[in-house]
């Protein structure tokens, strides 16, 4: 059952005359003509053609006319309704195409604008000086490894000939870890990298471990509880201490170009057999230990014409019975370097610091290294 007519509602009523009924499709068409966009024409729509619209609710009263009157205000009501759909869906037309016109204008993107991109990132020079240096040795057929940075007590110091009561325990200030009874450091160097190479391989052995280490230091221009080394390891027969020397010439060439080479200074380290503290030309004077064009001392060598780089050897074959080599077969160097130290020699920078806090300034005048 159909419920009552709620629209209906008599007072409302267009008269239908001819004249009002043409007033009503002028009025439309002349509203329609004037709709500006779409929202406007759809306005228009419900007031001159929706069901409360003058035409529509003439065309509702055209069934109480007189039956002789019916066919002629029928087709009157009838042509006007269809003049004022007709008008309505060509100017949709008309403003649709306009609307999309508009927006592809006002949506264009011009791909010719200056883009606000970020700037790229350079990776640190740590890691790309690290690299490099990993690179030198690869390039002479090395591998590289790695080792953890919180490390077994045995493998930092024992392996490597430091008992507990060795002195040399204590020219390494160690950071513990909780609890003691576990037995852990934050590894004091990267030489256990080489006791667990030696453990898990069987020789010949050629290996650099640049890597963290960390140390009771205080913070200054020259020292930093965190900073990076790298060590080397090669073990083989009739290895000698000659080989070290070649080795590391050609390191200090690569790293810092021709005529820079190191020499040995006579040392100790509990690992090595001999042991000795490698001098590295210096690169500013270039050995000659003056200043450039003068006759005063070169200041970065205070005329030594070497600067120190490091420590090296002939690995002790105490080491090399605690990781499982024989010792009557092989023989092996190792050296290990600071990276960090390399870094401002070749770098020139004077404060070591600058290297790990962090300043973007700093690290991309690097970015030309990626
Ligand atoms: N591990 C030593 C340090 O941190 C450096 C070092 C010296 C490493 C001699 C070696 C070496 O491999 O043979 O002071």
């Amino acid at each position: 059952m159909s419920g009552p007519n709620t629209d209906y509602d008599p007072v409302e009523v267009t008269p239908l005359k001819a004249e009002e009924v043409d007033a009503a499709r002028d009025a439309a068409l002349a509203a329609i003509a004037g709709a500006q966009d779409l929202e406007q024409l759809k306005q228009v729509r419900l007031e001159h053609a929706g069901d409360r619209s003058a035409l529509a609710l003439a065309n509702r009263e055209i069934g109480a006319l007189p039956p002789q009157a019916r066919k002629e205000a029928g087709q009157r009501i009838g042509q006007a309704r269809g003049a004022v759909n007709k008008a309505l869906a060509e100017r949709q037309t008309v403003l649709e195409a306009e609307h999309e016109a508009r927006i592809l204008v006002e949506e264009a993107v011009d791909v010719t604008l200056p883009t606000d991109r970020r700037p790229a990132g350079a990776r640190h020079p740590l890691t790309t000086g690290a690299e490099l240096i990993a690179d030198i040795f690869v390039g002479m057929g090395w591998e590289v490894a790695e080792g953890p940075v919180i490390e077994a007590e045995w493998l930092n110091f024992d392996a490597l000939n430091l008992g507990p009561d060795h002195p040399a325990r204590t020219m390494q200030d160690t950071f513990w870890t909780d609890p003691p009874e576990d037995h852990l450091v934050l590894r004091t160097h990267t030489s256990p990298v080489q006791a667990r190479t030696m453990l898990t391989t069987t020789p010949p052995i050629y290996v650099v471990c640049p890597g963290r280490v960390f140390r009771t230091d205080e913070y200054d221009a020259t020292h930093s509880p965190m900073f990076h080394q790298v060590e080397g390891l090669a073990i083989d027969e009739g290895i000698t201490m000659g080989h070290l020397k070649g080795t590391l010439d050609h390191f200090a060439g690569a790293m810092f170009g021709e005529g820079i080479t190191t020499r040995f200074r006579p040392s100790y380290f509990p690992f090595t057999e001999p042991s000795a503290e490698v001098d590295l030309t210096c690169f500013v004077c270039r050995g000659s230990g003056l200043k450039a064009g003068s006759s005063e001392s070169c200041r970065t060598c205070r005329g030594e014409g070497w600067i120190e780089w490091g420590g090296c050897g002939i690995v002790n074959p105490r080491v090399l019975r605690a990781c499982g080599v024989d010792s009557d077969r092989y023989t092996g160097f190792a050296f290990g370097m600071g990276i960090d130290r390399t870094l401002m020699f070749r770098h020139g920078l004077e404060d070591l610091r600058a290297l790990f806090e962090g300043d973007v300034r700093f690290t991309t005048a690097f970015g030309s290294e990626l």
